[in-house]
């Protein structure tokens, strides 16, 4: 690589929509600054959109549509991308690192897929590809993750890591605003991805937990590995019962060691779906012969309100981790937007335009464990039932006794009469989910139960 002392770092900005715009603000108000922190001046050498009258507040002479080509241009030291989606984010990236030129993306749905090329590219030349805005807005994770931990071993991170169904679960909750009309807010605030569904259905969470599992853990874990639930089916009733027992519901990413494999895992479920993914080198190996693995999964679920992820509001987003020598932590702050994403966008502008002042070069893949995966039949979590019964007697104890029938056992139940029926509130320890799968088929069939009102996941609690 070149050495830039002295010259311009030359950037091309792929996209200029929520992100880009401010992505374009903070490189013109801070030029000063920049130019001070990285050694060399930053300056904008084109910007390829879509649509190029719609871009009013950015000099037109910048403006392209031809997006290869600027990537291809002999102008062009870093490429900072902020369109979105696989194609073609993938093919220019591909191209601009090949080309030695550095990368910095927000683009979480192409990392969660295609990080292994993209980053194969990146070794190949020698250039840079980082992606803090990638995950958790303007919240400083990834790099601690990469490099502030590195020395560590992170047993679990935990959070709420999409602004939009966090916004839209706390308007529920706090003000019992519509589902609808709180995600058209979203959208409107710029929160949301181009295609809302992307959020709701808990891709982008899934895209997210997948990217944390792998610098986490070490392993390559894509998108298709993770569990993934969206907040689709969560009803008023289902926060209305949540409430009812001192929680409430949070869309919630989870990655963290557990065995694979050994004894206890084995008796539980079979069938391709369930067979643990991501070969590997097997990690540790316990005395029933399970090996170390990873559970990634995002899904609703009920916690305490007096869990410090209760209280996390709007579109913010919040993060633990847990690591065998540094212990808890937690990483806070607005998880989406333009602003709060773009701080995050520069901050690794900064970090690759000076690497190139520098001829330095900043991390790179690490994968070498290569965990497997729990599949998600086989993952214990705890959970809250909420039914529909006749009230008379005996009720109860055939419930009970297919709950025992499973191996499922309960933790606290909670039966209010009302004129010729009742509402029963079952919450469980630790059950895998086959178990649980399998157990509220068998009690939806009861003559007794006239219907499964929500079944949801418990965390944030003892099991
Ligand atoms: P927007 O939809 O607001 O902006 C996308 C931009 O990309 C637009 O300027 C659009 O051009 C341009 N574009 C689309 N297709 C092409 C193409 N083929 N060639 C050139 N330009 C194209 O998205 P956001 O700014 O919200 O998000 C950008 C990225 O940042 C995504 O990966 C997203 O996941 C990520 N991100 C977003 C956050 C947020 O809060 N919004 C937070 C964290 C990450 P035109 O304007 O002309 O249509
Ligand atoms: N749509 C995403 C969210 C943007 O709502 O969290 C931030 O990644």
């Amino acid at each position: 690589m070149a050495s830039h002392e002295g010259k311009p770092i030359r950037v091309a900005l792929l996209g200029c929509g929520t992100v880009g715009t401010e992505v374009v603000r903070l490189l013109t108000d801070q030029a000063a600054d920049l130019t001070a922190r990285v050694g060399a001046p930053v300056e904008v050498t084109g910007i390829a959109v879509r649509r190029p009258n719609k871009h009013r507040d950015v000099p037109a002479e910048l403006l392209t549509t031809d997006a290869a080509a600027l990537v291809a241009s002999d102008d062009v030291d870093v490429v900072v991308e902020v369109i979105g989606g696989i194609e073609p984010a993938r093919t220019l990236l591909l191209a601009a690192l090949r080309a030695g030129k550095s990368v910095v993306t927000a683009n979480k749905a192409l990392l969660a897929e295609h990080s292994a090329e993209l980053f194969e590219a990146s070794d190949a030349s020698g250039a840079d590809l980082y992606f803090e805005a990638a995950v958790a807005g303007a919240i400083p994770l990834l790099r601690p993750l990469r490099e502030s931990l590195a020395g560590d071993r992170i047993t679990r991170v935990m959070g709420i890591v999409n602004g939009t169904t966090n916004f839209i679960l706390s308007g529920m909750d706090s003000t019992g605003a519509g589902y609808a009309e709180t995600l058209e807010e979203a959208t409107r605030l710029g929160y949301a991805e181009a295609d809302p569904t992307a959020d709701v259905d808990g891709f982008d969470a899934a895209s997210k937990a997948a990217i944390l599992a792998s610098l986490a853990f070490h392993s390559r874990v894509t998108a298709a590995d993770v569990h993934r639930e969206g907040i689709a089916s969560v009803s008023a009733a289902d926060i209305a019962a949540a409430k009812a027992l001192g929680r409430t519901v949070k869309l919630l990413a989870i990655c963290e060691r557990v065995p694979v494999g050994g004894a206890e895992n084995q008796t539980t479920v079979g069938g391709a779906e369930d067979q643990a993914t991501v070969g590997g080198n097997g990690g540790r190996t316990s005395a029933d012969g399970a090996t170390e693995g990873i559970s990634v999964r995002v899904h609703p679920a009920m916690i305490p309100t007096s869990h410090p992820l209760a209280s996390v509001h709007g579109a913010f987003n919040a993060v633990f981790v847990e690591a065998d020598a540094a212990g808890e932590m937690m990483f806070y702050g607005q998880g989406a937007g333009g602003a709060p994403t773009a701080s995050a966008v520069l901050g690794d502008l900064v970090a690759v335009a000076r690497n190139r002042v520098h001829q330095g070069r900043g991390p790179r893949e690490s994968a070498y464990a290569a965990l497997p995966v729990r599949p998600m039949g086989q993952t214990p979590t705890r959970y809250h039932i909420s039914l529909d019964v006749a009230d008379r007697a005996g009720v109860l104890s055939q419930v009970a006794a297919v709950f025992a029938e499973h191996d499922v056992s309960i933790a606290a139940v909670r039966q209010e009469g009302r004129v010729d029926d009742a509402s029963l509130v079952i919450v469980t320890h630790a059950a895998t989910d086959a178990a649980l799968r399998s157990t509220v088929d068998k009690i939806g069939g009861l003559p007794v139960v006239r219907e499964v009102v929500s079944v949801m996941r418990v965390e944030g609690e003892e099991t």
